[in-house]
């Protein structure tokens, strides 16, 4: 199924699932790997606002989610966020625009990544970070995640429900990871683990 028809159809529980403590917690964590004194983001895949909302407890007013499905658009909409319906293959940016892109469990969706970042790059100005979470790949990754998240029942669901998504999306090592930020020209400052070995995040800067 296109990703495009998957979120049209499950803002609600995608809501409801990802509003656990550990995602909200790694959400943060994306916010505080803005570059100092950022004034205008994009929280690109927005969805329901989940990873928007920490951005814009950072950095006030200037944190936009944007993403293509309506319903998801709608639910972000009841937090008060700065929001575009938009298409992460043509974002409608100024180029040098913006101090920051954020994609949270995004780019791994994405027919087309390359050309993404490549618009990312555009967007950004010189200085300007992607920041990213993405899934992990690897059979031993998975098992320890789900290990890990097992104790707590709803985080291991919203896991297990994330790992089946990314088994027929994709999923990144951090050489791939690294390859496709370094391909659209940007420069790669750190790649680890998240979410228990679950996720990666990124960080990466424009020259
Ligand atoms: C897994 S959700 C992540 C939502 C949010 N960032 C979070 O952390 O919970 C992925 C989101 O990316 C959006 N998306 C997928 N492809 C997109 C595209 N090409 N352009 C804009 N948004 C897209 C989907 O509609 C969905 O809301």
């Amino acid at each position: 199924m296109r990703s495009s028809i998957l979120f049209e159809l499950a803002s609600l529980p995608y809501e409801l699932l990802t509003s656990a403590p550990v995602w909200e917690e790694h959400c943060a964590q994306m916010a505080a790997e803005l570059p100092a004194g950022a004034r205008l983001v994009l929280d690109l895949g927005c969805g329901p606002g989940n990873s928007t909302v920490h951005l814009r407890d950072a950095i006030g007013a200037g944190a936009i989610g944007g993403d293509y499905a309506l319903p998801m658009l709608r639910r972000a909409r009841r937090r008060g966020l700065p929001l575009a319906c938009l298409d992460a293959g043509a974002l409608p940016f100024r180029s040098g625009a913006l101090d920051a892109v954020t994609f949270h469990s995004v780019l791994y969706l994405l027919a087309d990544r390359p050309a993404a970042l490549r618009e990312v790059f555009r967007v950004l100005r010189p200085g300007g970070r992607v920041v990213l979470l993405e899934p992990q790949d690897g059979l031993g990754k998975t098992v320890l995640g789900m290990a890990r998240a097992l104790p707590n029942p709803r985080w291991a669901l919203t896991a297990l429900l994330w790992r089946t998504a990314s088994k027929a999306y994709g999923r990144f090592t951090s050489d791939t990871l690294w390859a496709a930020l370094e391909g659209a020209g940007l420069r790669v400052s750190k790649i680890e683990e998240a979410l228990g070995g679950l996720g990666l995040t990124a960080v990466a800067e424009k020259p």
